[in-house]
């Protein structure tokens, strides 16, 4: 569909991934509502509590990066095939049920700036619910075909070893920062550059940039799990609907923290102060804030913002093999646009 042929007004926006006015934002927003049509009807239950329940989080609001990946990258295809939107329901699916799952770890109080769904009925309630979408998010591969229920099983599989591998954090004899960085490609790059993957497949462009993709995908993945930590750290929660401090009271090795780590013990003393106060006792407001506000102060978490940029620099050069034009510069601003944000 092009501008001339709109029907009624697009109730999402593409962002800033194509030039406002341009064809390609007006085909990403009217493939935007058609998934957030299919989302919700992918989660639909009979019975009230797992109705609303699995509707919490998506009602919430959300970037929808991942069905936008998927669409983008459909774009070297067929975009407006309904497999295209299928597949961007579904990993957008895959990724609110790993939300539900996470927040109940995390014990984090808000999400996208409602209460977390663990807050409203509880964590049995949330762990199912994450489950109940996941079950969906299957239903949906299922009907793509086999190709896709293998990418949605090696994509998961990743995804939760990745989650687990942060649990049990890096071995005696491993960097940390190697560690930490390996986890974030798994749990988030792993889902992001499946996107990618599924909109090329299921919009049947060429299977030559898949691997070009994937590797973008993965990368930006990292970039985007890094610009997290600092969102973290520097955000408040009017914007990024997260409750600040919450990696650092949950005790999460960011990379800002072990960035603190490694020049403390270099003998870094400001940096040795601020350890101090994040190993400290968090429970209090007080105590977070005074630790969140020191470490965000600090020069490592610029040298973090760094990092995440310029892996969002290496996902940009993976796209050289991609032909230039709208697809690829609309690529490039998406990796900017996630590390540059802040919710
Ligand atoms: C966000 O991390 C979490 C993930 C990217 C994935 C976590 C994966 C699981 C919880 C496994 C789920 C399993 C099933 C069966 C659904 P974060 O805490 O760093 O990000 P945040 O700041 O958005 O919370
Ligand atoms: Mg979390």
């Amino acid at each position: 569909m092009t501008p001339d042929t709109a029907g009624a007004p697009l109730r999402t926006q593409a962002g800033p991934f194509a030039a406002a006015d341009s064809a390609l934002a007006f085909d990403l927003a009217a493939g935007l509502d058609r998934v957030e049509e299919r989302l919700s009807a992918a989660a639909a239950q009979s019975e009230r509590l797992p109705h609303e329940a699995s509707h919490h989080l998506m009602q919430a609001g959300g970037k929808r990066v991942r069905p936008l990946l998927v669409l983008l990258a459909a774009q070297l295809g067929d975009g407006t095939r309904d497999e295209v939107i299928d597949a961007a329901a579904a990993v957008e699916l895959i990724h609110l049920a790993t939300l539900y799952h996470d927040d109940v770890m995390d014990d984090a109080p808000v999400r996208r700036g409602a209460p977390s769904a663990h807050e409203v009925w509880g964590n049995s309630v949330a762990i199912l619910t994450g489950d109940l979408l996941f079950a969906r998010a299957s239903l949906l591969s299922s009907e793509l075909g086999p190709a896709a229920v293998r990418l949605q099983a090696t994509t998961f599989e990743r995804l939760v070893l990745g989650q687990l591998a942060e649990f049990t954090g890096p071995a005696p004899d491993e960097d940390p920062v190697a560690h930490y960085l390996q986890v974030l490609a798994d749990k988030t790059g792993s889902l992001i550059a499946a996107s990618g993957e599924f909109g090329l497949r299921f919009s049947g462009a060429s299977e030559e940039f898949i691997e070009p993709l994937r590797d973008y995908g993965e990368k930006v993945g990292v970039a985007f799990q890094l610009a997290d930590d600092i969102i973290d750290l520097t955000s408040d929660a009017a914007t990024s609907g997260k409750r600040p401090g919450t990696d650092l009271r949950e005790r999460v090795p960011t990379l800002p923290v072990l960035y603190a780590r490694r020049a403390a013990a270099g003998g870094d003393t400001t940096a040795a102060e601020v350890v101090v106060r994040l190993d400290g006792d968090l429970t209090s407001d007080v105590a977070l804030e005074e630790a969140r506000v020191a470490l965000a102060a600090h020069p490592v978490t610029q040298e973090a913002r760094a990092e995440a940029r310029r892996w969002a620099d290496e996902a940009i050069a993976a796209l050289e093999a991609l032909p230039e034009g709208e697809v690829r510069e609309g690529l490039e601003a998406f990796a900017h646009q996630v590390v540059e944000r802040s919710s």
